[in-house]
């Protein structure tokens, strides 16, 4: 089994950044990719916000934050993944760029590195396609917040290799996080649980059987939820909900999956949550 020292992330949105975060707090050398400049920049600022709020939690030390952030390449640069032992894609949830990203990533990746999805709903067989050995390929799903949340699904497909597989599960516990292994089909474990529950919310909230706020008090005081459904939908992102929702139904065809009406008509008119400023709660 190849130990993984190096890590690159393609698509330096929340989680891109997320996962350069606790990799480079792990001591691996890291290299965050986005093809916009902005988008880069952005992400730095986050980082930097989010090692701040680790220190003031108590969870590093200064010396340790400043040394992590020296760890991390950000760059517009795709030929910099090319020494990289694992490369994760993290782009926006939309197969055909997902394909072309790894198509990207498999012209410039070494040919022994590991490639990872963080897709949440896409079959990872699908994405192997555009990878020349596809025993090198696996979902490593990490969960929003990612410095927080200390989950890793380790996804295998068809052709994932034992060695790859071995390589990812090394992966998951020197970064911190504990793995749980789940087939190549959408949804894995969490979202195939969670998804149903959170579609549920939005259709109680659309018939009007309650308010959004008696919603969300209801499962937070009632169940012990960090984040009551609604909340949760604004924090996960409406755009990415819809496209998780829509991923199970295609391939489960269960009601329970089929994202409401009123979701699509929320992330049409641009409500995406708390990323947008506007959801089932305004942030402004
Ligand atoms: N590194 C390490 N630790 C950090 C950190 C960082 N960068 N930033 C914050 N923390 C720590 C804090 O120190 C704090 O630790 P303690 O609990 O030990 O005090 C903890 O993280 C919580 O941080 P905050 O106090 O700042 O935040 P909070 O208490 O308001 O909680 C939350 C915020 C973690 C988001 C919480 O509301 C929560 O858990 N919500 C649910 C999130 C969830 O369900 N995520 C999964 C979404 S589904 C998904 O991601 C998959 C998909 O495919 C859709």
């Amino acid at each position: 089994m190849s130990e993984i020292e190096s890590v690159a992330i393609v698509g330096a949105g929340f989680m891109g950044t997320g996962i350069a975060e606790v990799a480079a707090v792990a001591g691996l050398s890291v290299i965050l990719r986005d093809v916009d400049a902005a988008v880069i920049a952005r992400a730095a600022e986050r980082i930097d916000t989010s090692l701040a709020r680790a220190i003031r939690g108590g969870k590093l030390d200064d010396a340790h934050a400043r040394a992590a952030r020296e760890r991390i390449e950000l760059t517009t640069q795709l030929e910099t993944i090319g020494d990289a032992d694992l490369v994760i894609e993290a782009v926006p949830e939309h197969e055909a760029l997902k394909l072309e990203v790894m198509t990207a990533i498999d012209g410039v990746a070494r040919d022994d590195a590991v490639v990872a999805s963080n897709t949440s709903s896409i079959p990872i067989a699908e994405l192997a396609q555009a990878i020349s050995d596809p025993t090198r390929m696996l979902g490593l799903h990490f969960f929003s917040p990612v410095p927080v949340m200390r989950l890793i699904e380790i996804v295998v497909a068809l052709d994932t290799s034992e060695e790859t597989l071995a390589s990812a599960r090394a992966f998951a516990e020197q970064i911190g996080k504990v793995p749980i292994e789940t087939k190549d089909r959408s949804g894995f474990i969490v979202n195939m649980l969670l998804i149903p529950y959170l579609m549920a919310a939005v259709r109680m909230y659309e018939d009007g059987f309650a308010s959004r706020e008696d919603i969300d008090t209801g499962m937070k005081l009632g169940c012990g939820h960090p984040m009551g459904p609604l909340t949760l939908c604004d924090f996960i992102g409406l755009d990415v909900m819809y496209a998780i929702g829509a991923a199970l139904y295609e391939e489960f065809k269960r009601d329970e999956y089929a994202p409401p009406p009123l979701l699509k008509r929320m992330v049409a008119s641009g409500r995406l949550g708390r990323k947008s400023g506007r959801g089932f709660y305004d942030y402004n």
